[in-house]
């Protein structure tokens, strides 16, 4: 149908998109091997980590004890979108995540920008991530040798110092791993899923031990101005429930499971993040968690009266923030790859190295780019930019929902948005309620972005688009023609 509004849009068909992964899943053998407990354990390793180990002091330094009410909006602004994941993600079971359902819902310029916002979302969000493990980084070796790293070592110059050598040296060491083919096991992911929770659920222990009622009053020391400001930061910590889309190609039952793995995710997180956020608070006060640097460590630190249980603390918390780094830089170098593919970006991402059968060129491009940010940028200036790009494309994922209700009726959808269209409007207006609480700063970088990526997509994307030249996207360097590709006027 040259020139329906369509193809004007150049719209990726939901059944195109199914076909061209489950070409993909043939050729390449990948198995659908994961169950519900696999699903959920993918999404809290994907979720937890820095936010709740790092953000938990900046977001109490906004909010005081109010800081739960603040996790709980965070957690209802995701569900939200959840739902709207979770339609998506049982309609159209594959890999690409917002960047596959933009394409089906909103067309190819709109899935371009998700694309590039998921830069935000995933690289940012590696460097973001990179930055927290070097406090903790610094409380290990505190607590094993009494020696910390010099903070001209150990933060950028927005965070008082020089340079950040450990979260160089993080993403370094993942993209080594991620060459080598090295990934997250099922089993491993479930074990370090399992390890992240007993560590909080430990400190949980101890904070309680030393509750003071009186530690939370006042409840809400800078109102509800205050409460807003502690969502926006406790909304970092809930980045990643959407990467459980991304294992639609690897999920035994995707239709059942995805909807009610994102759900189950963020109901036990949010419960974590709460009963934590109490117990350090209730230990030792909001005052004295606010703004402190790896602040569970010294929590249990003060608790205890030795540097010991800090040093567990801050133990697992290396462990379990370095394989967010992980898994989140996994994302980043696939989300490329299938753009690559698409013809959006250029070849070098998706070239797959016959020694390695990994994307090697892509996966250090993406470690040297996002090393830049980790190593000279302030905590807070990359956690706010990754916030900023992911609000904008849940927001984007609950419009897309709406266009593909109305443009594909009878898709077969294994869970439906309930209360439609009241949640999907209501997750967007959650979306920009955060986006205009991350401050102007934020705003502008954030348009110079998108400025930025716009003309990346009218220079490049849009002339080197496979939907456009009438191409199907292969996994592999191949190019099919598509029988049922229609030519397509330009955008
Ligand atoms: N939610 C992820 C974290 O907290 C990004 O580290």
């Amino acid at each position: 149908m040259p020139g329906s509004p369509a193809n004007r849009f150049r719209i990726k068909s939901p059944t195109r998109l199914v076909a061209e992964a489950g070409a993909d899943l043939e050729g390449h053998g990948l198995k659908r091997h994961m169950g519900l407990f696999h699903l959920v354990c993918f999404g809290v390793g994907a979720i937890v980590g820095t936010g709740i180990f790092v953000g938990l002091s900046e977001s109490v330094a906004q909010a005081g004890p109010a800081v739960v009410v603040s996790f709980v909006l965070a957690a209802i602004t995701c569900v939200f979108t959840a739902f709207a994941f979770a339609e998506l993600g049982g309609a159209i079971p594959v890999s690409g995540s917002s960047y596959s359902f933009a394409y089906a819902g909103l067309g190819e310029g709109t899935a371009f920008l998700v694309g590039w916002c998921l830069l935000l979302e995933y690289g940012i969000s590696v460097s973001a991530v990179a930055v927290g493990w070097s406090q903790y980084v610094n409380e290990l070796l505190h607590s094993l040798t009494g020696w910390t790293l010099p903070a001209a070592l150990s933060a950028g110059p927005g965070d008082g110092g020089v340079i950040n050598l450990p979260a160089v040296i993080v993403i370094a060491l993942a993209s080594v791993l991620l060459v080598r083919g090295v990934r997250e096991s099922a089993g491993a992911t479930a074990a370090m899923a399992v390890l992240k929770l007993a560590i909080l659920v430990a400190f949980c222990v101890i904070g309680y031990s030393a509750f003071k009622d009186g530690n939370l009053t006042p409840f809400s020391p800078a109102g509800l101005g205050g409460i807003g400001a502690g969502t926006t930061a406790a909304f970092f910590s809930y980045i990643g429930f959407d990467a459980i889309t991304t294992a639609g190609e690897e999920a035994k039952n995707p239709r059942r499971d995805i909807p009610v793995a994102i759900l189950v995710c963020i109901g036990v997180v949010t419960l974590l993040y709460c009963a934590v956020a109490l117990a350090a608070i209730g230990a030792i006060g909001g005052p004295e968690v606010g703004g402190r640097p790896a602040a569970l460590s010294y929590v249990v630190n003060q608790v205890t009266g030795s540097t010991i249980g800090g040093g567990v603390i801050a133990f697992g918390a290396v462990v379990a923030i370095a394989s967010v780094v992980l898994a989140v830089m996994y994302g980043q170098t696939r989300i490329l790859m299938s753009m690559s593919r698409d013809g959006l970006i250029p070849r070098v991402f998706e070239r797959i190295s016959p020694k390695t059968s990994t994307p090697v060129a892509g996966t250090l491009i993406v470690a040297l780019v996002f090393a830049i940010p980790a190593a000279f940028a302030s905590l807070d200036s990359v956690v706010n930019l990754c916030t900023i790009g992911t609000l904008a494309i849940m927001a984007v994922v609950n419009i897309a929902v709406m266009a593909l209700r109305r443009r594909e009726p009878g898709l077969a959808r294994t869970f439906r948005v309930p209360l439609y269209p009241v949640m999907p409007l209501l997750g967007v207006a959650f979306c920009l309620y955060l986006i205009y609480q991350t401050g102007w700063t934020t705003w502008v970088q954030f348009v110079v972005f998108l400025a930025v990526g716009s003309l990346v997509y009218v220079l490049y994307g849009r002339r080197h688009s496979r939907l456009a030249a009438g191409l199907r996207t292969t996994r592999t360097d191949e190019v099919t023609p598509d029988a049922t590709a229609v030519e397509t006027p330009a955008v």
